[in-house]
């Protein structure tokens, strides 16, 4: 039994100004608004303008969520941030946003779980925290995935944006509220499913270039495959474990990954519709980005209250995937 709780005490997001519409795309591939809203659900994505990156978006996010909070950046003890699309390759990005926040000593790094980052870099969050060594820990998911889209590629440029959200886990005597289960999973077998090349197998170099491959290759189909079958077993396991039925959640928030997809899982677990929380339309997927965003955006709706359950899941590269279930 952990020492403490993690409660989630203040959430942040922050997305670009720019936003590219399917009309947009349709410009650039063959494709067409009808074909994408209906196999999607996406409308429109947001994109990156120039001198907007993974660590200025998380850091305004996590500036948000610290006011949310009624925190300064100084309060901070860690900060973990989920990107597949980091600042460079290396430092962390995670320091970069510690350096935007002002910090000096804040110990702060990087977790790469693609699409269910935010999941992993929650729950590891909640294990420095529950354990007593930390007390405030900014959980950050933040992508600029437009840079690694392929825009000449309508399988893939269509499903992507850019953005990020942010949560402030803090140390709580409350052992009713906090992180009440998670699970996190990985299978390096099916890496080929969704990868991005650049790295020590594949140095950048002008053949890389003219293969096109410093950008993201999917397999959508095989993931639309993967997807509703690891959610629909997520939502399961989480209820179970914790003995939920549907009407003790208050809110499920999926990563945005297809509104098929989502749609698909809901229906075959017959859980209403109205209890999960999608925003696919407005931004696309935003990898690591899209749980916290959506938390971000229901948190300021008022949609969750002190003591509500969410339940959170997501798949992604790797392959990985996660689910969380938070008391408010
Ligand atoms: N516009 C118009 N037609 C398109 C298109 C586009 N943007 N992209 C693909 N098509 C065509 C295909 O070429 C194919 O044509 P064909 O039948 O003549 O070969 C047809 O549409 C169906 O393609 P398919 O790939 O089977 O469609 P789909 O229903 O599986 O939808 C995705 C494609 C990518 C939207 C869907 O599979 C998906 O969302 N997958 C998961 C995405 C993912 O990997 N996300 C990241 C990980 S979380």
């Amino acid at each position: 039994m952990a020492d403490y709780s993690a409660i989630i005490v203040g959430t942040g997001s922050c997305v670009p100004e720019r936003r590219l519409t399917n009309d947009d795309l349709s410009k650039l591939v063959d494709t067409n608004d009808e074909w994408i809203t209906q196999r999607t659900g996406i409308k429109e994505r947001r994109i990156a303008g120039d001198g907007e990156t993974t660590a200025s978006m998380g850091a305004i996010a996590c500036r948000k969520a610290l006011e949310a909070a009624g925190m300064q950046p100084a309060d901070v003890d860690l900060i973990i941030c989920g990107t597949i699309t980091p600042e460079m390759q290396f430092p962390s990005t995670a320091c970069f946003i510690a350096r935007e926040l002002g910090l000096h000593t804040t110990p702060a790094f990087d977790v790469t779980a693609a699409c269910s980052g935010f999941i992993f870099c929650l729950d590891t969050a909640a294990a420095f925290v529950e354990s007593g060594r930390y007390r405030n820990v900014l959980v950050v998911g933040s992508e600029t995935l437009s840079r690694v889209t392929d825009y000449t590629d309508r399988g893939s440029c269509i499903l992507f944006g850019d953005g990020a959200g942010a949560v402030l886990l803090q140390r709580s005597t409350d052992k009713k509220r906090g992180l009440l289960y998670s699970s996190l999973h990985a299978d390096g077998h099916g890496w080929e499913m969704l990868y991005c090349r650049p790295g020590s197998r594949h140095p950048i170099n002008q053949d890389l270039v003219t293969q096109r491959a410093q950008f993201m290759q999917i397999k959508g189909r095989e993931v639309y495959k993967f997807a509703v079958q690891r959610f629909h077993e997520l939502i399961e396991d989480a209820m179970q474990k914790c003995n939920l039925k549907a009407e003790d959640i208050k809110l499920i928030i999926p990563h945005q990954v297809n509104q098929r997809i989502i749609d698909a899982a809901i229906e075959r677990l017959k859980l209403p519709t109205e209890k999960v929380y999608v925003n696919i339309a407005r931004y696309g997927n935003t990898s690591s980005a899209s749980i916290p965003i959506a938390l971000d955006e229901a948190w300021r709706a008022g949609m969750t209250k002190p003591g509500d359950v969410l339940v959170f899941v997501a798949f992604g590269a790797g392959l990985t995937w996660a689910n969380a279930v938070v008391r408010v």
